[in-house]
């Protein structure tokens, strides 16, 4: 029988909790495109880090754009509170056995990495306390957008939720199911580390491939004055404006140079630690309550 403390938390429920998600590394076989895309649309400033890796330093946003595949996000990193924290995660992770790795970013004084079932890293660490690092008077820079969740695609969906959930200690929001709950497969998963709906997600697709990643603003109107701002760069709206029903967040979203997706948001939903999981159903609606979805299977 599962120990429970009095909030209905399992008393051995991981430490990852609160974690947010930190920075992605986005790599690309161009990156000059990419650092101007992030620079001009997304208010980043650009910052060598080393050969062929920069920095993209924006308020409340950061990533690191690597010379590699083009397309490819081959890290997420998430941010722990104190080196307590990241200790105690060390140990939970460690007694399950799992393989640990040194730290793999640069943007983290100390903290370590897994490798998740489809090859992605996902780190854990501190900032470090020296990084003084500021952007500079961008344009797109006066505008909110902090960087909240990074969204992959799998062909092999519960292996990999199983890992972010039983191994990693991530909370289920949200499963969408083809046919019953329970009953058919699961066609996408939404998972938090903090009372925001989800700071990693997961869709069923026919390869393994990243997906996007997302910049939080404060309201409609920040939603309005990006999608302003993406048009005064010439930058089509690629889906949205809409509202998700997972997360209940407005949204839309761009590519960048590679065709990866960017998404700007507004008012996800925050969710109690211990709120079960919740069904929706594999349709149009569940991703867009307003209209069209990008259906990834
Ligand atoms: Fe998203």
């Amino acid at each position: 029988m599962t120990a429970a403390s009095t909030a209905g938390i399992p008393t051995q429920a991981s430490p990852l909790w609160p974690a947010r998600l930190d920075h992605i590394v986005r790599e690309s076989d161009r990156p000059a495109a990419l650092i101007d895309f992030y620079r001009d649309a997304i208010g980043m400033t650009p910052l060598p880090l080393g050969p062929g890796q920069w920095l993209m330093q924006g308020p409340d946003r950061r990533l690191v754009v690597a010379v590699g595949t083009r397309g490819a996000q081959p890290l997420s990193a998430f941010c722990l509170n104190d080196a307590g924290q990241l200790a105690a995660l060390k140990a939970w992770l460690l007694a399950k056995g799992l393989a640990l790795l040194p730290v793999t970013t640069p943007l983290f004084a100390e903290g370590f990495a897994l490798r998740d079932p489809d090859g992605r890293l996902v780190a854990f660490g501190l900032p470090d306390p020296a990084d003084k690092t500021t952007a500079a008077d961008l344009a797109a820079a006066r505008l909110s957008g902090r960087l909240q969740h990074v969204v992959v695609a799998t062909n092999m969906l519960p292996r990999l939720v199983a890992f972010y959930e039983d191994a990693l200690g991530f909370v289920v929001s949200d499963h969408v199911w083809e046919g019953e709950p329970g009953v058919g497969d699961v066609t996408a998963t939404f998972l938090r580390s903090d009372p925001e709906h989800h700071s990693f997600a997961a869709f069923r697709a026919p390869e393994i491939r990243p997906d996007h990643h997302c910049f939080e603003t404060t309201c409609w109107n920040d939603i309005r004055d990006w999608a302003d701002h993406m048009g005064g760069q010439g930058i089509k709206l690629w889906w949205g404006p809409g509202r998700h029903g997972p997360g209940n967040n407005l949204f839309f979203m761009v590519e960048d140079p590679d065709g990866h997706k960017v998404e700007l948001s507004a008012e996800i939903e925050v969710l109690p630690r211990d709120m079960p999981a919740r069904a929706w159903r594999h349709e149009e609606r569940t991703l867009n309550l307003w209209g069209q979805a990008w259906m990834r299977s």
